[in-house]
């Protein structure tokens, strides 16, 4: 069995005050039996984030981060940074990364490599958009960026990166994927791995893309579904909490 995992990508939302709130009521409302819940707040609140949760079993986790170890990389963070602040997870390949920052699927992979080398856990974000969808390639587009980081990490490595398939046309736009789309990605996924050599039956899969109190359960109970990165939703503490409820 796979133990549920949701993950609150704040992208870049947040103030100290408006964090310290966040996370308070998080303290308050959050029941984290059976699943793993994750924080990534910006680079820059990571430490107070951290610093807030105190004995709260929530871990922390960053956005991005470079594929560099260290020196001239001006305005990068390094896996080792995040390590030293005691966060645990760090979001890869997030398709607003992809799109917007030029990161390739050889970029992703090299900085996927980057958070393992420094014993932080990478989520690899995957995801067609919906040009692609209709297009009849959704599956190829998504089968290639995960093989990109499995051929450049090696089977033992990749079994340790979580993924999570996040359709591009669903991130932002309340327009969630159908337990069933999302269901036959994530077995489509899996099956991917297990064919490149990866034990792949361990390897957690969540789903991204308007996920919300309301729709999470249903995602929830398919078997492929092993739990939600989580944009918008994860800013209001009584909807995140209720969707890791749901987990
Ligand atoms: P939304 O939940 O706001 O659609 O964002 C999803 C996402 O991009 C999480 O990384």
């Amino acid at each position: 069995m796979r133990k549920k995992l949701v993950v609150g990508n704040w992208k870049m939302n947040g103030s100290l005050a408006r964090n310290e709130a966040l996370v308070a009521e998080l303290r308050k409302l959050l029941r984290p039996d059976g699943v793993d819940v994750v924080v990534c707040p910006p680079f820059v609140y990571l430490s107070q984030v951290k610093a807030l949760i105190k004995d709260a079993i929530i871990a922390v986790g960053a956005q991005s981060l470079s594929s560099a170890k260290e020196g001239a990389y001006t305005g990068e963070v390094s896996g080792s940074m995040l390590a030293d602040l005691g966060c645990s997870w760090v979001i890869v390949g997030h398709s607003e990364r992809r799109s917007g920052y030029g990161e390739t699927n050889v970029v992703v992979a090299t900085k996927v490599q980057a958070a393992l080398d420094s014993g932080v856990r990478p989520i690899l974000c995957v995801g067609e958009t919906l040009e692609q969808r209709d297009a009849g390639v959704a599956e190829e587009v998504v089968g290639s960026q995960v093989d990109a980081v499995v051929s450049a990490l090696g089977v033992e490595a990749a079994s340790f990166v979580v993924l999570a398939y996040e359709p591009v046309w669903a991130i932002g736009t309340g327009k969630t994927a159908t337990p069933e789309q999302a269901q036959a990605m994530h077995a489509f996924i899996r099956d991917r791995l297990v064919r490149s050599g990866v034990s792949a039956q361990g390897v957690k899969i969540l789903y991204g893309g308007s996920v919300t109190a309301v729709n999470a359960s249903l995602l929830f109970s398919k078997p492929d579904i092993d739990g939600a990165l989580v944009g918008g939703a994860s800013l209001v503490a009584e909807g995140f909490s209720a969707i890791c409820a749901a987990a």
